[in-house]
């Protein structure tokens, strides 16, 4: 099985699969990083790992129709089987979304629906929840949307700061996320065979 990685920061959850599938905790490699901040750490992290990367800069295209499809040829050329989203800081649209119909998924750093978007865990500590947690679903059109795959809480302690919440929050997201994409893969195997098309 091959995976597409997107990203755009710093790229820990990339790292995360990354090591998840050279130690074998998951069935699948990464064929690719699609990067849409070609100065983005995450681009130091798969070239360290030997792992392609396709980078591209969003303004250089008339429109988000022009640069996905250049990124749908490329996930095609490669075979790839499912896209995992992975603090990519973009919506994503038809072009992508009709090639990998059921086969692209984001993490997300709050039990959705509560807080989508931006600072999800900075949205949780000025709220005052008492807990939050990490949300893996399916994507869909809409913002941090989509059908809901796997959630983990997370328990806000009198003594959390929100650092200490982030990394509390990051733990489970590095462990949840190899997880998940471990249990679709075998899930989707078992019901016969690739999951590209
Ligand atoms: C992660 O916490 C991820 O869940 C979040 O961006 C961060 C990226 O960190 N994604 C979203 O907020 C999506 N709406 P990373 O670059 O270290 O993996």
């Amino acid at each position: 099985m091959k995976l597409a990685v997107f990203a755009s920061g710093s790229g820990s959850n990339f790292q995360a699969v990354a090591d998840a599938a050279a130690e074998n905790r998951i069935d699948a490699g990464i064929a690719v990083l699609v990067c849409d901040k070609p100065d983005a750490c995450v681009v130091e992290r798969a070239e360290a790992m030997n792992i392609p990367v396709f980078s591209f800069r969003p303004k250089n295209y008339e429109n988000k129709a022009a640069f996905e499809q250049e990124i749908v040829e490329e996930l095609q050329k490669k075979e790839v089987d499912l896209i995992v989203l992975a603090g990519y800081m973009r919506l994503v649209g038809d072009t992508l979304l009709t090639a990998f119909q059921k086969r692209m998924i984001n993490i997300h750093p709050s039990l959705l629906p509560a807080f989508p978007g931006l600072n999800a865990v900075e949205q949780a500590w000025e709220a005052g929840v008492k807990v939050t947690g990490v949300t893996v679903h399916e994507v869909d059109q809409g913002m941090d949307s989509g059908t809901i795959i796997a959630q983990e809480a997370v328990a806000v302690k009198p003594s959390d700061s929100l650092a200490s919440l982030t990394k509390a929050v990051q733990a489970v997201e590095h462990r949840l996320y190899p997880d998940t994409i471990q249990f679709l893969l075998r899930e989707r195997l078992s019901q016969g065979g690739a999951m590209h098309q």
